[in-house]
């Protein structure tokens, strides 16, 4: 994609995503209307109603682009992909609990070009472009320095889609490697956090595409390591992630065993 016509979609990105949280906000003001998809896995009608607002917000602005959204599916052939959660921690949400985001990425040929994060009731906003930094608030980030597990918090999410079991192990092994778990039901404020140097991982052993790709820009951006969350059909599928600081990439590697280079192989010849 040519530089301008990025430009043109950052800008638009930055708009959408604060007019989205902005609503989302409103909306979060009134008893929410919840209906359970699965155990405890919730949909708001706040999210349909975000959802359309950034769809249409961008296609006026970018018709031929594609669009991806937690709650709509796949829309357009386009080669960039527009990838929309339109509230992030809707568990929470449902819940009256103010720890949720809009979360949209800009994916073109595979490649992660753009991300915003929009927390309002923090009054955050979390950006990112490839190859130009990740800001907070137009502040840059960058992830924490620490290569200390003993003081390392880690962010482990959890869904349905793995068994309690693997969660159980997972959290069992990180805790074995010396740092503290926490579980704030936001993916991608997860991801934020470690990009703005608050955490210091996120590991999950299946997240979906719409949760995950505007914070991971942010860790990479923010000087942090991510997997290869991408390979595969993550984009329509999802995958295991995990991202963290760079000093903690190997103990997190071998604890959390997501990121390792037979896992990446694996991947690529399949
Ligand atoms: C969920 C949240 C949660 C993560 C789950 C996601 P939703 O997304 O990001 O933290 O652990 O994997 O499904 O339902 O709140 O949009």
């Amino acid at each position: 994609m040519k530089e301008g016509d990025l430009d043109a979609r950052e800008a638009a990105l930055v708009a959408v995503a604060r007019e989205a949280g902005e609503l989302a906000k409103r909306l979060f003001s009134s008893p929410p209307e919840v209906k359970l998809k699965g155990k405890q896995d919730f949909i708001t009608a706040a999210d349909g109603e975000v959802e359309r607002l950034i769809i249409e917000r961008l296609k006026a602005r970018f018709p031929r682009d594609a669009f991806l959204g937690e709650e709509g599916g796949p829309e357009g052939e386009g080669s960039a992909v527009w990838v929309i959660d339109p509230i992030d921690g809707t568990a929470n949400f449902a819940h009256r609990i103010p720890h949720f985001c809009v979360s949209i990425a800009l994916v073109a040929e595979r490649r992660l070009l753009l991300g915003a994060i929009a927390a309002p009731m923090y009054g955050e906003l979390y950006r990112a472009r490839a190859g130009c930094g990740a800001f907070l608030n137009d502040a840059p980030m960058r992830v924490a320095q620490t290569s200390d597990m003993k003081r390392a918090i880690v962010e482990l999410g959890w869904s349905a889609r793995r068994t309690v079991r693997a969660y159980t192990g997972l959290v069992e092994r990180v805790l074995d490697a010396g740092a503290i778990f926490m579980r704030a039901g936001s993916g991608a404020l997860g991801l934020a956090y470690v990009a703005a140097g608050r955490t210091h991982g996120y590991c999950e052993l299946h997240i979906n595409s719409w949760d995950t790709l505007a914070g991971l820009l942010m860790v990479r951006e923010a000087g942090g390591w991510t997997n290869d969350f991408l390979a595969g059909e993550a984009m329509e599928r999802g995958n295991a992630v995990l991202a963290c600081a760079p000093g903690l990439q190997e103990a997190l590697v071998a604890a959390t065993g997501v990121g390792q280079a037979n896992e990446k192989l694996e991947r690529r010849t399949s």
